[in-house]
Order: structure tokens, then sequence, then C-alpha cells
């Protein structure tokens, strides 16, 4: 019997979501010769399980506390599991606004890659993350408390959910509830996918006092580039009879509108449901809210120059030569798989996670 089977107190942990990957594993060397009898024996086994308990609880595991702070203090578990929107957008609203992602464990490094370029901005402290499962919530509120909030059921994967999977409809069709959320108790909310980074503030592209301001998700084509002084309104559908505007950058005010515009989308996603010959994401029912909703609620383009999709920024060297200095957000989308985000932010030297993040309030993560 190995050590790590004899050690019981750590699956009960493991159980309330606090230790939920791999790291949750303690490895132990196999007991051998003189050692193996001195174990077997009652207070050989009982001196080990000691130590080994002792090492447990009081040597902090790299990046997270020593598991002892869950005896001493009331826990992450009891502090942040009740936490509500409610209070999380009361604490962390500035002007009573709130900028607003959805992670899950697998993207931390993403998430503090685009905190810092808020934090460039100062904009952070109105912050708030819709974190997608246990591990997460506790994770930010104990580096940066009240920051994080989980709204329940969590989804219960934590896997790394890429673009067009089923994972990733249950994380991202989760996202227009939680903005209706906000907007119900009175606030503006801008939200960011979190493979977003800020090059600029957004918000002084914010003109005007519309309900619902979003960008579009065109490639690189030449068609779909567009004049610098383009049309804000809604664009007119493609060839296939449907716009392409992206989910990935939204800002909202808390009206009637932008309410509509929410609860339609949320009833598109229903209508919507991801299946295997089917796969879909929140976008689509996102455009088709839109569509249903345009004659009520005033919606607005935002300025492609200032907020092109990852198709027209990382395909386009000279566009992005002509409107140097005129983007707002890049979004690292048109590319699967969050090493290969990684590494296209490294490559376009918009990586901050590794070396800047003492500019993060959630420090090296
Ligand atoms: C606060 O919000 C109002 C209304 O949305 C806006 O006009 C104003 O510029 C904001 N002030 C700051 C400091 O962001
Ligand atoms: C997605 O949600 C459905 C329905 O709630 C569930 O059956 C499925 O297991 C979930 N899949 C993933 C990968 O989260
Ligand atoms: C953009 O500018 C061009 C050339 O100056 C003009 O012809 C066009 O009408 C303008 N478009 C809009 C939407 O204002
Ligand atoms: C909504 O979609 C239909 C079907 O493609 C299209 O005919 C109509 O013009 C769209 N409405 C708006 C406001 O874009
Ligand atoms: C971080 O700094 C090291 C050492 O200066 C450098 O080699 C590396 O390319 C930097 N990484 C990024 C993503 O900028």
């Amino acid at each position: 019997m190995s050590l790590n089977q004899r050690q019981q107190p750590l699956p009960t942990v493991a159980k309330h979501g606090l230790l939920m990957s791999s790291r949750a594993s303690f490895s132990a060397a196999q007991p051998q010769g003189i050692v193996y009898s001195f174990l077997f024996s009652r207070s050989g086994l009982l001196s080990v399980l000691a130590l080994f308990l002792l090492l447990v609880v009081f040597v902090p595991l790299p990046g997270r506390r020593p598991m002892s702070a869950l005896f001493y203090d009331d826990g992450p578990v009891s502090r942040w599991k009740d936490y509500t929107v409610a209070r999380a957008a009361g604490f962390a609203a500035r002007n009573d606004t709130l900028i607003v992602t959805s992670v899950s464990e697998p993207f931390l490094p993403m998430l503090n890659n685009w905190l810092i370029s808020i934090a460039r901005k100062k904009r952070q402290d109105q912050v708030l993350i819709f974190a997608e499962d246990y591990a997460t919530l506790y994770e930010i509120n104990r580096r940066w408390p009240g920051h994080a909030v989980l709204v329940q059921p969590a989804p219960d994967s934590n896997a790394a959910h890429d673009y067009g999977s089923r994972g990733f409809f249950n994380i991202t069709s989760r996202r227009p509830r939680h903005l209706l959320d906000i907007l119900e108790l009175g606030y503006s909310v801008m939200y960011n996918d979190v493979d977003i980074v800020w090059v600029a503030d957004p918000f002084r592209y914010l003109e005007g006092d519309h309900d619902v301001y979003f960008a579009d998700d065109e490639v690189a084509v030449s068609t779909t580039v567009k004049p610098l002084n383009h049309s804000h309104d809604l664009p007119p559908p493609g060839a296939n009879g449907k716009t392409y505007v992206c989910s990935c950058m939204i800002f909202l005010r808390p009206t009637r509108g932008a309410k509509k515009a929410m609860s339609s989308w949320i009833e598109e996603i229903q209508n919507q449901p991801w299946s295997d010959n089917k796969p879909t994401h929140d976008q689509p029912a996102f455009n088709s809210a839109l569509n249903k909703t345009a004659g009520e609620v005033d919606l607005y383009l935002l300025p492609q120059a200032a907020f092109p999709s990852g198709g027209l920024y990382f395909r386009n060297g000279d566009w992005v030569e002509r409107t140097r200095g005129l983007h707002a957000i890049v979004h690292n989308n048109y590319i699967v798989g969050l090493q290969n985000k990684i590494q296209r932010f490294k490559d376009y030297g918009l990586w901050l996670a590794d070396n800047h993040t003492d500019e993060s309030p959630l420090g090296q993560i």
C-alpha cells in the first residue's frame, strides 16, 4: 500500500473542489528493505503517517497556501461559496460600471494577461471575474479578495474547452445570463473574452448613449475590411443571411433595450442547443438576438480599427500598419487551443503574463 492511499483527509478536501487538478496528487517513494519493515510495524506506520500529515499541513505547495490555512481561518470555501453577484458587483463597480470576463481554471494565465493590460489603463479595480469552477473562484479571491464570483450551478468539467466543443458551449452559454444579472442590478457592464488584450482604453470609443455596443468578427478579406468612417449600425446580413458580430467584446447600459437584447440571446441559445452534428456556441445566438431585437434596441457597431478580430489583426499586416495607433483591443481568436493562443500573443509582443506579473493584482499565476 502506498502512502498516498493511506492518506485520508485529502479526498474529502478535493470533494469541495479545492484541489481539483493533478496538483492534488502527492507522490511518495516506494519503501524498501529495512525501511519497509519499519513502516509495517505499528509505531513506524504511525510516525510516518504523522510526519506526512505534518508536511501536508504545514509545507506550502508552490503557488498555494499551506493546507493548514484551511483549519485556522474559516477558509476560502465558507467565505466565497455564498458570495452573490449583487455583493460582488457592488464591491467592484466604479462609476456604476463593471468590466467582466468569465474564466475556467486552465485559462488563468490568459486571465492574467488580460488583467495586466487593464491594469496598465488603471481600470483593474472595476474588474469582476465570473469563475466557471470552484478552483478558479477560490484561487482568484485568495489572491485578490472579492473580484471573483461563481454563479451556481458551476459547469461540471474544468478542462480547457476548445472553440466549438460541447464544454465550450456549456460555458459560453452562461454569458448572457451573467450580463443580464448585472444589468438588473443597475450597472453598466463591459464584457471581454479572456483571450483579449487591451492596447488602449476601450471606454473612450463608447460614443453616444446606446444600449448595446459590439464589434464585428470578420476575417481579413478585402470585402470585410471597412473604411475608417464605416457606419455604426448593425451590419447587414452576409451571403448566408446572418450577421457576423462578435460576442467577445460587448458593452451594455442598464436600459430596457439592453436587457431585452440579453433576454433574447438567452432564448436564442435555448433554441439553438449544441449537438454532435451541429456544434455551436453562444455567438450565432447573439447574432440572432441582435437581428430580432434591432427594431427596439439601440445598437452600436464599434469601429473596426479599434476592435479588430483576430482574423484581421493577425492575418493582415498591411492593415495593422495602416491603422497603427487606432487599436484598442486585440482579440486572439481565429486560432484554436490555449497554447497556440499564448504562442501567438508572444509572437506579437502581446504576452505580458510571463515578464510583467508584478503589474497584476493576481501576481504570478
Ligand atoms: C461615469 O459614467 C458616466 C455615464 O456613463 C460617464 O459619462 C462618465 O464619463 C464616467 N466617468 C468616468 C470617470 O469614467
Ligand atoms: C454540457 O452540459 C450538458 C447538459 O447540462 C451535460 O450533459 C454535458 O456533460 C456537459 N458537457 C461538458 C463537456 O461540460
Ligand atoms: C466615408 O467617407 C467617404 C469618402 O470621404 C464617403 O464617400 C462616405 O460616404 C463616408 N461614409 C460614411 C458612412 O460616412
Ligand atoms: C434579420 O435577418 C433577416 C434574414 O436574414 C434579414 O432579412 C433582415 O434584414 C435582418 N434584420 C436586420 C435588422 O438586420
Ligand atoms: C521574458 O523575458 C525574457 C528575458 O528577458 C525573454 O527572453 C523572454 O522572451 C520574455 N518573454 C516574453 C513573453 O516577453
